[in-house]
């Protein structure tokens, strides 16, 4: 196999979801041949090579849309690594916008599957896993395309440090449970919450996404569940 060429594992698995969307801009197209050059996270290459060296945690988002999220918690936390994987090209050219108008290097960012950054990882490197509004995928035939699927939640343990958060919120009724059954029986992870205000409201500092803003399926629910030891 040449270097040029993609391992075959790259490409076993099909993501599914919409890549392209609206024509960009010609100043989406420019920022993703400056912006996003600069800041593409690397996958496989050393995870804290890739950040100034004040960074002292990793955080990874998976499917960041539009990017709001994310941004704000760079904004919050400048002493953490924020890394993204948003493959729908226009929230990638979102993000870039923002980021264009607020510069921020603690951000890294990837255009494709979450997982294939999870996978690049070195065991017990994340410190926080975000999954935010997920695409439900509600038909019961589809629920093998949710990202969350027990075999995620044993790459997640593996690559979360002892003490890590794993942040998921949802407006599908039909996800909730079913988030809740996996994450339950999982050894690794320990749900946080004592009380229906844990988890029916939005935390202090956990900033809102646009999907929660559209919560178009019914009222959010925000788990935060602990990487324990097992
Ligand atoms: C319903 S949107 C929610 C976006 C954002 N989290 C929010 O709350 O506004 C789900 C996003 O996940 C992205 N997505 C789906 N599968 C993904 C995957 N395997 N890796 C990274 N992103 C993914 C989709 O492209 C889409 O933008």
């Amino acid at each position: 196999m040449s270097e040029a060429e993609p391992h075959p594992d790259r490409n076993r698995r099909k993501l599914y979801g919409r890549r392209k969307g609206p024509k960009l801009s010609d100043r989406q197209k420019g920022l993703r041949q400056t912006l996003l050059g600069a800041l593409a996270w690397k996958v496989g290459e050393e995870p804290f090579g890739q950040f100034p060296n004040t960074v002292k945690q990793l955080w990874l988002e998976v499917g960041f849309g539009a990017g709001e999220h994310l941004v704000s918690l760079a904004q919050q936390r400048p002493d953490v690594g924020l890394i993204g994987a948003e493959p729908y090209e226009m929230g990638m050219a979102k993000i870039l916008t923002k980021l264009e108008e607020t510069p921020l290097n603690t951000v890294r960012l990837f255009e494709g599957d979450g997982r294939e950054i999870l996978e690049g990882l070195p065991d017990a490197s994340l410190s926080r896993f975000f999954l935010l509004f997920p695409d439900p995928w509600p038909k019961t035939r589809h629920h093998k395309r949710r990202f969350l699927q027990m075999e995620m939640l044993d790459l997640l343990a593996a690559k979360l440090v002892v003490g890590a958060e794993l942040r998921f919120a949802t407006d599908d009724k039909s996800y909730l449970p079913y988030a809740l059954e996996r994450l339950m029986a999982h050894p690794h992870f320990r749900w946080t919450a004592t009380g229906q205000k844990d988890w029916k409201s939005r935390p202090e500092g956990w900033p809102p996404t646009r999907y929660e803003a559209k919560a178009i399926k019914g009222p959010p629910s925000f788990l935060r569940f602990v990487r324990g030891p097992a």
